[in-house]
């Protein structure tokens, strides 16, 4: 097997995309691995996840730090030192400054739960529930200096049934994501996504 390509993951909370991309990591030839899982919350349910694989974790936590940048800094030092090549925002619920994204610039990925450009920032489920659509989805995006505005990498569409609850709609999404997040990785590892302007284009396993 040719060496996986290394990845860092950002998260702040339950972790369930993270575990996606852990048990990706464990199949044969997948062409990725995480060499860290940096959460800003120390009780992030994340982390037990990462130590279950025995996954390196830090926590850096952004009240610690006199400013933003300082809190990114610290970021980047932790992703650097563990020589990662690419960096995965799953459920990570800080905004990245233009500091962070230059510095990894082209080599962010985000996973959104909505169709982008609808329902952009936080409680994107919640969003598109109270709105009344009937279609909506996931977006798994490169990140740039706005909030979930970057090229969109792979996008899959979720239908609400007539009697959808809130609960019923976010395990649907859920779902998705953690299939198509592990795809993103794969693709990116595998030197398969070529942005062009917004496009980005999937080309062929080289
Ligand atoms: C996901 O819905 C993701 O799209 C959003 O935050 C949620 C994180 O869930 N950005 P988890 O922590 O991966 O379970």
């Amino acid at each position: 097997m040719t060496k996986r390509c290394p990845l860092g993951v950002l998260v702040s909370g339950n972790g369930s995309n993270l575990q996606a991309i852990l048990d990706a990591c464990e199949q044969k030839n997948f062409p990725a691995e995480v060499r860290i899982v940096i959460s800003n919350k120390a009780e992030a349910y994340a982390l037990e996840r990462a130590h279950a694989k025995g996954i390196a974790t830090a926590v850096v936590s952004h009240g610690e730090f006199p400013s933003r940048g300082a809190f990114e800094e610290k970021l980047i030092s932790q992703l650097e030192s563990s020589k990662v090549d690419f960096v995965v925002l799953a459920g990570f619920m800080r905004v990245l400054s233009t500091r962070f994204v230059r510095h990894f610039a082209g080599r962010i990925l985000n996973i959104h739960p909505a169709l982008l450009p609808a329902f952009p920032g936080t409680h994107a489920i919640n969003q598109a529930w109270n709105y009344g659509v009937k279609v909506t989805g996931v977006t798994v995006h490169f990140v740039d200096e706005g909030t979930d505005t970057g090229p969109i990498v792979l996008q899959e569409a979720v239908a609400l049934d007539e009697k959808e609850s809130l609960e019923s709609l976010e395990e649907k999404i859920h779902s998705v994501e953690h299939r198509l997040l592990p795809e993103a990785v794969r693709l990116f590892a595998e030197g398969r996504l070529r942005p062009e302007g917004r496009k980005v284009r999937i080309g062929d396993p080289s």
